[in-house]
């Protein structure tokens, strides 16, 4: 009977532990708060040039927390990268693509000024 509860017991303990290893997600999801990922839904740049072109494509994967990316107002993320490649370096990712952001961000028509703008909207902590 005893051994039977201990391997009760321990069963329990790993079942729980894989609740934890596998529930819980990325590292960077998880942290994000529930005004986090209502900000990223709802966002847009005040600008109505910005605005355009964040909903017609950075919006759809840069609000997306299944998506990989740096979640619209996600400051600590941003800045994550800001640091190591400054926003120059930001600004050549996305005309060069990374992992499955696809070159230029879905926007052809855009120059660095706009991605520096759509970048520093993103970047903006949530609010
Ligand atoms: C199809 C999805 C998709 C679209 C559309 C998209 N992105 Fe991204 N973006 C991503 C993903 C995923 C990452 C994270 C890539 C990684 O580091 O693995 C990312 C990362 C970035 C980064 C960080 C690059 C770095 O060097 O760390 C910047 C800046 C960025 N996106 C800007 C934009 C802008 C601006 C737009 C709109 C013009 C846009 N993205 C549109 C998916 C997308």
């Amino acid at each position: 009977m005893k051994k039977i509860i201990l391997g009760f017991g321990a069963i329990s303990l790993i079942a729980v532990g894989a609740y934890f290893f596998f529930g819980s997600g990325g590292a960077t999801v998880s942290a994000l708060s529930d005004l986090q990922l209502r900000y990223a839904e709802n966002a847009t740049p005040s600008d109505p040039t910005q605005a355009e072109i964040y909903d017609r494509s950075c919006r759809a994967c840069h609000t997306d927390k299944e998506s990989k990316a740096p979640l619209t107002g996600h400051s600590e993320a941003w800045q994550t990268r800001m640091n190591a490649r400054g926003m120059d370096g930001l600004i050549n990712s996305v005309k060069n693509g990374l992992e499955t952001m696809p070159a230029m961000g879905l926007c052809n028509d855009c120059g660095d000024d706009d991605f520096k703008r759509l970048i520093e909207f993103m970047a903006k902590e949530a609010s």
